[in-house]
């Protein structure tokens, strides 16, 4: 069975040879000791660890609760709105667009995401979208009571209830939320929804093999067992240390690469429907690490689109950032170039290839131009192909190199607390009691 691998290419220009032979003996120690923490479950935040076994703890009640809510609702409805933000929504989001391109025709709705931006025209076009469709929502936050999803949920029940009356709506609602507290707790109580619980044990951005992440990816037809089977492989991978294992492996090098000088990372991704898994990445690293004045700024960019906007900055410009790229062996569907007699636009040097591969070519000498010539250190992620298995492989490993990385660098890796500070305000300037 293949998992998911990954490879450096640092150079002597990325870090010269001598202050890397410095630096490699204390980072390697250094990841030893965060693993430690980590798995022995000894650090700080260790109450929110539930992620470590969900692969392996999501019992069959649960798939079966969710394949239930699925066939009630799936041919009654065009339309599943999923409201939530951040961790309440990114998983699935990066989950579902990752692998709507190669999908077949499912027979199964189509997933609107809401409640994840205040910006009212969004909202405004989506209640005139659901005005001439058949819809149901699916409502998730932990708190039960984050803004933006609570103001969206409150126009989309209201809407819903003056559809189809108050019994029918709240058979078209199902709540995901916290399991004996907050006001959504209560809403999806006293309304009698379909309710899934968000383990106390599981912070958001950990969340997406919960329901949080699995409700809203069964309704829009894929297989959530596929995908945890993908995080059981990578979990066991994980849990096991040595150099090679690929969590280790990708937080050992970020520390090498942030102790010498680099402070920003950005994720390349070469398929533009991966950019909701960058953004995925980037807020399980954000939140994770960057506190306490510490951590690496995570980035993201889109190849070879982004070539044409940001490539000449990492290729020219300050020297702070190195790249982490998601190289995918292979592509469900792909196109061939065409050869023409005539040759007008010079292209039969390359006819007969495919797309995939000129972009494959595209990434090879990028990565080249990138880590030699501009002297950008260069991690490669390789995945065999984007399905729910590698998807559940991927998201894993990522979340588990984030807890060692964030206790290596002595943080919290599960809290948020600096979320707050424009909140308060916004409440005071909105006069919130
Ligand atoms: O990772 C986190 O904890 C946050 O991003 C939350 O997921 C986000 O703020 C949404 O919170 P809630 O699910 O409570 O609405």
């Amino acid at each position: 069975m293949k998992a998911i691998t990954i490879n450096n290419n640092y150079t002597q220009c990325n870090i010269p040879e001598k202050i890397f032979n410095e630096l490699e003996g204390t980072v390697k120690e250094e990841t030893k000791r965060a693993f430690d923490v980590l798995t022995a479950r000894t650090g700080a935040g260790n109450d929110f660890l539930g992620w470590i076994d969900l692969p392996d703890s999501i019992d069959e009640q649960l798939i079966t609760k969710i394949q239930n809510d699925v066939n009630r609702l799936k041919d009654k409805v065009d339309v599943v709105v999923a409201i939530g933000i951040g961790g309440s929504y990114l998983g699935a989001k990066a989950i579902v667009e990752a692998l709507k391109p190669a999908s077949k025709e499912t027979g199964y709705p189509e997933l609107i995401f809401a409640g994840c931006n205040l910006n009212g025209l969004y909202i405004s076009n989506l209640l005139k979208l659901l005005d001439d469709k058949d819809y149901c929502v699916i409502v998730i936050s932990k708190s039960g009571t984050t803004t933006e999803p609570a103001i969206s949920f409150r126009l989309l029940k209201q809407h819903l209830e003056n559809k189809y009356g108050t019994v029918e709506a709240a058979s078209r609602i199902i709540a995901i939320t916290d399991g004996v507290k907050g006001t959504l707790h209560g809403i999806a109580t006293a309304n009698g929804y379909s309710s899934y619980v968000i383990p106390d044990n599981v912070g958001g951005r950990f969340s997406v093999l919960t329901p949080v992440g699995l409700v809203p990816v069964a309704f829009a037809g894929y297989d959530i067992r596929s995908l945890i089977e993908g995080a059981k492989v990578m979990r066991k991978i994980c849990l096991n240390y040595n150099e090679d294992n690929v969590a280790v492996k990708y937080a050992f090098i970020r520390h090498c690469l942030h102790q010498y000088k680099y402070n920003v990372e950005v994720f390349v991704n070469y398929l533009d429907h991966l950019n909701y898994i960058s953004e995925w990445w980037k807020q399980l690293y954000g939140e994770s690490e960057g506190k306490d004045e510490k951590g690496i700024f995570p980035a993201s960019v889109s190849f070879t689109t982004d070539l044409h906007s940001l490539g000449q900055f990492i290729q020219g410009g300050s020297r702070l950032l190195y790249e982490t790229v998601l190289n995918v062996e292979n592509i469900a569907k792909d196109v061939t170039v065409p050869f023409v007699d005539d040759d007008v636009d010079g292209l039969n040097y390359i006819a007969g290839k495919s797309i995939h591969e000129v972009n494959k070519t595209a990434m090879q000498a990028t990565i080249e131009a990138h880590s030699q010539d501009g002297c950008v250190p260069n991690i490669i992620i390789n995945v065999p192909e984007i399905n729910e298995f590698y998807l559940g492989q991927l998201l894993y490993m990522f979340e588990f190199a984030c807890g060692i990385s964030g206790y290596m660098f002595n943080v919290n890796p599960f809290n948020q607390p600096d979320v707050e500070a424009y909140k308060k305000n916004m409440f005071r300037l909105l006069g919130k009691k």
